[in-house]
């Protein structure tokens, strides 16, 4: 090869590989970043829930200064030790992290993102729900109290805490894909004598043999004057079930690890605790007024309840 010929056939494939090249980064470019095209209404809201499946928390140390932050350290404050910073509307002794674990933020009973989905209609109160009126639904049946008055500074820290640790999630997010519901349907028939068995083997050490609980953020009061009254979801079988199959025994305990509990299981020890005292919720023959009362809502209601699935 003359090394004319050879300088050009170099310079040719230079030419050549240069233009190959940049004709695949630009393709590779299309993919990774097609081109924006009309799209239809409901689209660009399917593109973000995606991008959401999993939100990053943000870290009560990423607090920001000033009176926003100070009222989301006071938000997350009262809703970790709501039964003693706030007895006045509190009736009983637990928090609300009792059942919205970490402050909301882990996966027993996730508030990540709640503010985003409220206003939103909820058919036990047969209206549109704001999210101060959802709070204060846990306000008077979980926490067995009154409801906190929506013009307060607590209401405005607990909205300001739930926001942020909703940030990011887009207002009016149809799904969230990282709240997992706590419920067991079609709930197996329960056996109370194996749920008392199971209760005392892997849970009475944080709750208590009497069910009256070691702390609210280290084993709330399960049943009896200082747990959640009849009117409360957690009062409901299928949800109690749900929520010990998902999250109890927190770790493990008497050989039985945090996760594993069958339904059955699940649904034994939820009718053990369902089948003690508890405090009453005197309006509760009000709710599910349009007739569509669960079955296992555990009292009558004025209106019927849903026919049998
Ligand atoms: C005894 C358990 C319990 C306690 C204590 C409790 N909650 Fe709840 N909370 C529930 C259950 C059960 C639900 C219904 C979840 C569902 O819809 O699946 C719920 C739902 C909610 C929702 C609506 C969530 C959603 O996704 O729509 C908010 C907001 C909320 N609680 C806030 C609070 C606040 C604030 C407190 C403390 C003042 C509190 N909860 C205390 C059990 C509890
Ligand atoms: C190691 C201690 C521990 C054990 C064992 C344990 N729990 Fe819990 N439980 C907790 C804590 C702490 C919470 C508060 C929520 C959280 O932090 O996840 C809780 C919350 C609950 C709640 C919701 C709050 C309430 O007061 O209603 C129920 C129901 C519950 N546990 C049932 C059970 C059952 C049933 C078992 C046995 C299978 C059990 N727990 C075993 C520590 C424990």
């Amino acid at each position: 090869m003359g090394t004319e010929k050879w300088k050009k056939t170099t310079l040719a494939s230079f030419v050549l590989g240069f233009l190959t090249l940049s004709l695949s980064s630009v393709i590779a470019l299309a993919v990774i970043y097609p081109p924006s095209k009309p799209v239809a209404a409901d689209a660009p809201a399917k593109q973000e829930e995606a991008k959401f499946s999993e939100p990053i928390i943000p870290s009560m140390n990423d607090v920001p200064a000033g009176p926003q932050g100070e009222a989301i350290t006071l938000g997350y404050k009262l809703v970790n030790e709501t039964n003693t910073a706030l007895k006045e509307y509190v009736g009983n002794q637990l928090s609300c992290s009792s059942c919205h674990g970490g402050a909301g933020t882990d996966k027993t009973s996730s508030l990540v993102g709640v503010t985003a989905v409220y206003p939103q209609y909820n058919p036990r109160a047969g209206k549109v729900l704001t999210i101060e009126d959802r709070i204060n639904g846990c306000f008077q049946r979980s926490m067995n109290g009154k409801p906190l008055p929506y013009n307060s500074d607590e209401m405005r820290a607990m909205v300001a805490y739930l926001s942020y640790i909703s940030e990011g999630v887009p207002t009016g997010i149809k799904e969230r894909p990282w709240v997992e519901k706590n419920y067991v349907k079609n709930t197996p028939t329960p056996n109370l004598a194996n749920g008392e068995k199971l209760y005392q083997q892997s849970c009475a050490s944080c709750h208590a043999i009497d069910g009256s609980g070691t702390g609210a953020n280290s084993g709330p009061a399960l049943w009896g004057p200082n747990s959640f009254n009849i009117g409360a979801g957690m009062g409901r079988l299928g949800t109690a079930a749900g929520f010990i199959k998902r999250n109890m025994p927190l770790g493990e305990m008497g050989g039985i690890k945090q996760g594993t509990l069958s339904d059955q299981q699940a649904a034994d020890l939820a009718a053990y605790i369902l089948s003690k005292d508890r405090p009453d919720f005197a309006n509760k023959a009000n709710d599910w007024p349009k007739g569509d009362a669960p079955q296992d809502v555990p009292y009558e209601t004025k209106a019927k309840k849903a026919k049998q699935p």
